[in-house]
């Protein structure tokens, strides 16, 4: 069997996911934490499935319940950085679409481009930029999932966004929404590129989401997109920008920002 949609059909028989979840950079820790009755399927072992190459993505998908809805997560997703085409980088979404889910909740480490972001914020998308130069949904359209010109104007619900914020008022946690915007990496930005971006009306800027999020749309999954500012956008601290401040944002933030998405899973 060459197919990973009926590879994953067989492996998952009786369990019909109802939520997506994607971890983005140092985020996969969630998946290890909060799923219960968790059955792993590693990307290795589904024919025809790309292979993670981060190194601290397992590369697996976790399946099980968070709040006894079942839910299907990507512990390390692809990146167009790694070289990928698009349609390999969205291929776990349309599996995801064609297994039934109905909400996807997509996570990302980001730079923060709005001044009053501090590292550790996390940020609910409102809408992204898509500064990829590029569109997933390049080349036959798939009219099972949805139309050839899907509407964007609302990609990201509105219902989770107002769900949130009670909720983060309740955690105490850096709280924000804003615009991300997708760049295709893996270099930084450049301090002028940073500038651009704000003047555009960029909040936050990162390598991935904005693929996953145009074909969920399409598909009419609802999605609710989270960043994790794990740093300044380049030129705004000074420093030099590295995985390393990523990863160590990311888990220091893990508390909070594994008790925003349980909860949100349960607006789901
Ligand atoms: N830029 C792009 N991607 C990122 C950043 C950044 O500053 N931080 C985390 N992912």
């Amino acid at each position: 069997m060459d197919n990973p949609l009926s590879f994953l059909s067989q492996s998952l028989g009786d369990f019909k996911p109802e939520i997506g979840l994607i971890l983005g950079s140092g985020l996969g820790f969630f998946a290890d934490q909060a799923i219960e009755d968790a059955k792993t399927i590693p990307y290795d072992t589904i024919p025809g499935f790309p292979r993670s190459t981060v190194e601290e993505h397992k590369g697996q998908f976790v399946i099980g319940k968070v709040l006894g809805k079942n839910v299907i997560c990507m512990q390390g997703r692809f990146h167009f950085y790694e070289g990928y085409a698009l349609d390999q980088v969205v291929l776990p979404i349309r599996i995801m679409a064609h297994l039934g889910i109905k909400t996807l909740f997509v996570t990302n480490a980001a730079g923060g481009i709005n001044k009053s972001f501090v590292p550790g914020t996390l940020m609910m998308l409102t809408d992204h930029i898509n500064f990829m130069g590029t569109n997933p949904l390049i080349g036959p359209n798939d009219d099972a999932l949805g139309p050839r010109f899907p509407d964007m104007s609302t990609v990201y619900s509105e219902r989770l966004r107002a769900a949130a914020r009670p909720i983060a008022n309740d955690l105490d946690i850096h709280f924000a929404e804003g615009v991300y915007l997708a760049c295709t990496g893996p270099s930084y930005e450049t301090p002028a590129e940073i500038g651009m971006f704000r003047t555009l009306g960029a909040d936050a800027v990162g390598m991935s989401t904005v693929p996953e999020a145009i074909v969920a749309n399409h598909a009419c999954i609802e999605v609710c997109g989270i960043s994790c500012i794990t740093n300044l956008a380049a030129g705004m601290s000074g420093e030099a920008l590295s995985h390393e401040e990523v990863t160590e944002t990311a888990n220091r933030v893990r508390d909070s920002f594994a008790s925003l998405l349980e909860q949100l899973i349960g607006h789901a």
